[in-house]
């Protein structure tokens, strides 16, 4: 018998993974194989609640019926064709998405990095062709704890020293103030500064809401001093926090919407720059551009997704599941639980640091059957796709409180 055949099918693929896969992450020792809405099943059969749901990529659930029937129906016609031609599938969801945000046009790209990286690129741009900043000059003011990706370019505006040791020279032109200071941020505008770039809640930081009054006060200093205002909604966008966009609830529109993720319905990587013609028409033939941007299969997708979020039932569902979400979350407070933020289904735990890390604490519950994602140490990230029921979330707060109230404990005959 070899030392394979000895393995679990669990501890074999998670093997193969570490030989062969580039360990730029640390997984749960969780193996998906399949999901269907809210469950994931692994190879070993066991059933898992998604209380992460991929980073919000997955806010319509796993297979989405509706989306998974269009994506069917696209392959069977014309799945990619490059911007050198047109498609009959682009037009309509630019035109869609342009609608769903109030916007005139849309730049389409995969990633959510590359929308950022695109976002970018158009403001500066913009800054020199509009408002006349000299070439080479421009900066773009950001938020501390930010986190917009780690291609080159937004690694050298993070102060996460992880993504950045090791990977400089850095792309100048950015200065970072303190997420929710508006003073500070209208202090690091000066006369070249293109844009203000933030994540009007920030994510990977813990679900940081800012105070209320910050995000108006940021769309007035960006009107005042004639600066492009870029929500990265990447991850707050689509539903996720009970509105379509984040920036909703605080009665904003930015300049420029980043938007990703839940925009491919889980199914592909769709991303996009949204903005108005006087911003995104900066852009000509040959100066921007991506093969795979804006195919016919992701759009199909994404003119879905666009659909789905026109009739409303996603963001009523995160606001009304999301109060429930966090009265569960927040009664947990003092037995584990530090704290709580977030809005709709999206929360931030803070957990106390005695009963373990938060990545322990992630292990423990992957053992009764729910799946969280921890973050900075302490902090677990409640994210359900939005497909979750009230009796769903009562399941997974019962299995947190009891790992909280005793998270040394491993369940017995559980193979992870
Ligand atoms: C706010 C925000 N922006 C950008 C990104 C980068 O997206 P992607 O991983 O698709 O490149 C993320 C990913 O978590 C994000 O949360």
């Amino acid at each position: 018998m070899t030392v394979v055949d000895t393995m679990s099918s669990t501890e074999a693929a998670i093997a193969v993974d570490g030989r062969h896969v580039a360990h730029n992450y640390s997984p749960l020792p969780v193996v998906a194989t399949s999901a269907d809405g809210v469950w994931v099943t692994d190879v070993e059969g066991r059933r898992y609640l998604d209380c992460l749901a991929a980073y919000s990529a997955v806010n319509f659930g796993h297979r989405n019926p509706e989306i998974t029937a269009v994506a069917h129906a696209q392959l069977d016609s014309l799945t990619l064709v490059s911007r050198a031609f047109h498609s009959d599938r682009l037009g309509p969801f630019c035109q869609a998405l342009a609608e769903l945000c109030g916007k005139d046009m849309v730049l389409p790209m995969n990633s959510g990095a590359e929308a950022v990286e695109s976002g970018i690129k158009v403001a500066r741009k913009w800054g020199t062709d509009v408002k006349g900043v000299p070439a080479g000059q421009s900066n773009i003011v950001v938020a501390h704890n930010n986190f917009h990706g780690r291609t080159t370019t937004i690694i050298s505006f993070s102060d996460d020293e992880t993504a950045r040791r090791g990977f400089g020279p850095y792309t100048p032109g950015f200065r970072s103030v303190a997420f929710g200071d508006a003073d500070a941020l209208a202090a690091a505008i000066d006369d070249n500064t293109v844009a203000v770039l933030l994540e009007p809640i920030q994510g990977e930081a813990g679900i940081v809401v800012p105070p209320r009054d910050f995000l108006p006060r940021v769309r007035a200093l960006c009107t005042e001093r004639n600066v492009l205002m870029i929500a990265d909604e990447i991850q707050s966008g689509l539903a996720r926090t009970g509105r379509t966009f984040a920036c909703d609830h605080f009665g904003v529109v930015p300049d420029i919407y980043l938007l990703g993720k839940a925009l491919g319905g889980g199914v592909v990587p769709l991303s996009a720059v949204v903005a108005d013609r006087d911003v995104l028409g900066v852009l000509h033939p040959g100066e921007h551009g991506s093969t795979f941007g804006g195919n016919p299969l992701a759009a199909a997708i994404g003119t879905t997704v666009v659909a789905m979020l026109r009739r409303g039932e996603f963001q009523s569902r995160s606001a009304e599941l999301g109060d429930h979400l966090h009265a569960r979350l927040r009664a947990l407070i003092g037995s584990g639980v530090v704290a709580v933020r977030g809005m709709g289904l999206w929360a931030g735990v803070d957990i106390d640091p005695a009963l373990g890390t938060g990545k322990q604490i992630t292990v423990r519950l992957a053992e009764r059957g729910v799946l969280v994602k921890d973050t900075h140490g302490s902090t677990l990230r409640f994210a359900p796709p939005l497909v979750i029921t009230a009796a769903e979330i009562d399941w997974a707060i019962d299995q947190f409180a009891q790992v909280l109230a005793d998270p040394g404990s491993h369940l017995s005959g559980t193979a992870l």
